[in-house]
């Protein structure tokens, strides 16, 4: 197994409890976990609201997980640097956001200053749409429910959606990021790294876990297993 196949778990902190986010991302940091999903929405894009850079900027001193920031929001352009400043090590916009040409400055305006790009696709926005951009970025996130809440099932139908990326990465881009988001547990783990994933986001199943670090460990090894096994 080389590096880039290690799978790396990214709990979403959307789904902890919002009164202590600094001391619920210690203690993913604490067990286990590699990198911090910070979901972001505006009520537009998505039918929700999350929070603001503020809230990254608060906990980027607490943290030295890597900041991974998911825009869910119509607009990324005019947000993108106060998520920069906030702290974030990579930010994930939309395909369904914006046009191509807005998506290829996203990127460039993101690797000026030293940030990883990712690209996120809608259940139903097909991996085709992407190919042409993927020179672009560092990473696609395939969205394996419908963005806009925490706590829903995963759609096993993404696991194609993933291959298919994962076939256009090993032909052109060895070092794509594939990362998926929306119902992972240890089970669903398993099908997303069969298929492909190599960063797996997994809000309730960690945060609303009894144990935290045992909820981590059971999906890395879960996801392990199915990429050697
Ligand atoms: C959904 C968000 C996800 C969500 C995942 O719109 O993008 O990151 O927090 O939560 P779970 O793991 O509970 O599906
Ligand atoms: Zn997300």
């Amino acid at each position: 197994m080389n590096e880039t196949k290690t799978i790396k778990i990214a709990p979403s902190i959307l789904a902890a409890d919002a009164a202590r986010l600094g001391a619920e991302a210690e203690k993913v940091e604490k067990g286990g976990a590699e990198w911090l999903h910070l979901d972001i929405m505006d009520g537009h894009f998505v039918p929700n609201l999350s929070f603001s850079a503020q809230v990254v900027k608060a906990l980027r001193p607490l943290s030295k997980l890597f900041f991974d920031v998911h825009l869910m929001i119509s607009d990324p352009s005019k947000y993108l640097d106060d998520f920069i400043d906030a702290g974030a090590d990579i930010i994930t916009v939309h395909k369904e956001a914006c046009g191509d040409d807005e998506l290829k400055e996203i990127s460039e305006r993101l690797h000026k200053r030293g940030v990883k790009a990712g690209i996120s696709v809608k259940p139903g926005t097909p991996p085709e749409s992407i190919k042409a951009l993927m020179p672009y970025f560092d990473m696609v996130l395939v969205m394996t429910v419908e963005p806009g809440f925490g706590g829903q099932s995963y759609i096993s139908d993404m696991n194609d959606k993933i291959k298919k990326i994962a076939e256009y990465s090993a032909a052109d881009f060895p070092d794509m990021i594939i990362e998926v988001d929306g119902g992972i547990n240890a089970e669903t783990a398993a099908q997303a790294a069969k298929s492909g994933a190599t960063v797996l986001v997994a809000g309730s199943s960690v945060f609303r876990a009894a144990d935290a670090a045992k909820a981590i460990s059971e999906i890395h090894t879960a996801a392990e297993k199915a990429i050697v096994g």
